[in-house]
């Protein structure tokens, strides 16, 4: 379908929900017609470069981010967009001075169009909805979730493996901490038959809240601490960091720091048709020397969150 074809449909905005808070808002549907548009923008750039043209997004960082925050800025621009924000809003916005997050979002509202926001705080994002006059996206709350890295995850293992039902993944790392393996999971759970492993030390396990959605959706998981046995079974390795600046003490981060590293021996182990994703950014968990294994998508998913967030802030500004 061509891109003028595929954006005369009607906008599925109103279809996705006001605000992208969390992974399961999303119905099937609703990914499918994200990632189509995705597909029709990536082919013709150039016939949307001007689709948002007098509009805002606001990026509102509260932590760090490269690729989140990059990524949501060019895909505004390439749509036409312009964007405002601040990266370190801890610092450099009026938080130091003591405004709460509602405040800063009431008035942020009347400046943009969009707000895209990251903060350490759980359920931040749907605290900024609940006062906005405007979409709120959630760019990752602490621990919570982080829904765009989860869809452009999945847009990536649709473009990888030419599927995404009955996949098999290993989640690797820090599942406690990080909140792109919960989202996942939950966009995982939406379709047929998924098998999924969750690889971790027990200290940074995934969370029972997880588990317990995906048992009552059917979906087979499985949970134990050996690598190397789970990595011929698998379609998706998904290696995640150990996130050193969630722990409480040096020495929890140290007793779970590098314990899962993905180098030539284990990727001797997969299937040449499996893949490796990472959210990044990487640390010591991927060895370097693995970069150019045609296996090792983690790269080609970083750039894939262009077109899933152009796709979606085209989708959700009416
Ligand atoms: N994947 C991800 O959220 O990366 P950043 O922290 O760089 O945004």
């Amino acid at each position: 379908m061509s891109v003028e074809m595929q954006l005369d449909r009607p906008r599925a905005g109103r279809a996705i929900t006001r605000h992208v808070l969390e992974a399961q808002q999303f119905s099937r549907p609703q990914l499918e017609a994200i990632f189509e548009r995705a597909d029709a923008m990536r082919g013709e750039p150039e016939a949307v470069a001007d689709r948002l043209r007098g509009r805002i997004m606001a990026a509102l960082f509260y932590e760090p981010s490269t690729r989140t925050r990059l990524s949501f800025e060019s895909a505004m621009l390439r749509l036409g967009g312009r964007t405002i924000g601040t990266d370190n809003a801890r610092e450099f916005s009026s938080a130091a001075k003591g405004e709460t997050l509602e405040d800063t979002i009431r008035i942020v509202a009347g400046y943009a169009d969009v707000i895209v926001l990251r903060h350490p705080d759980e359920g931040a994002a749907r605290r900024a909805a609940a006062v906005s006059d405007v979409p709120v996206i959630n760019a990752g709350d602490g621990k919570g979730q982080h829904p765009t890295q989860a869809l452009l995850d999945l847009y990536t293992i649709q473009r990888e493996l030419g599927r995404l039902d009955q996949v098999r993944v290993a989640m690797v790392g820090d599942l406690a901490n990080g909140r792109t393996v919960r989202s996942l999971a939950y966009l995982l759970s939406l379709y047929r038959d998924p098998e999924i492993w969750f690889v971790a030390p027990s200290p940074v396990a995934m969370g029972q809240d997880i588990k317990d959605h995906l048992s009552r959706r059917g979906v087979r998981w499985h949970e134990t601490e050996q690598l190397e046995s789970v990595l011929p079974l698998v379609d998706v390795v998904y290696q995640t960091r150990i996130q050193k600046e969630r722990f409480a003490d040096e020495a929890s981060y140290l007793a779970v720091k590098g314990v899962y590293v993905i180098g030539p021996a284990e990727m001797q182990l997969l299937s040449p048709r499996a893949v490796v994703m990472h959210p990044l950014p990487r640390l010591d968990e991927i060895d370097p020397a693995i970069d150019r294994d045609p296996r090792s998508a983690y790269f080609r998913q970083a750039r894939n969150g262009v077109w899933v967030r152009m796709a979606l802030l085209d989708m959700l500004l009416p």
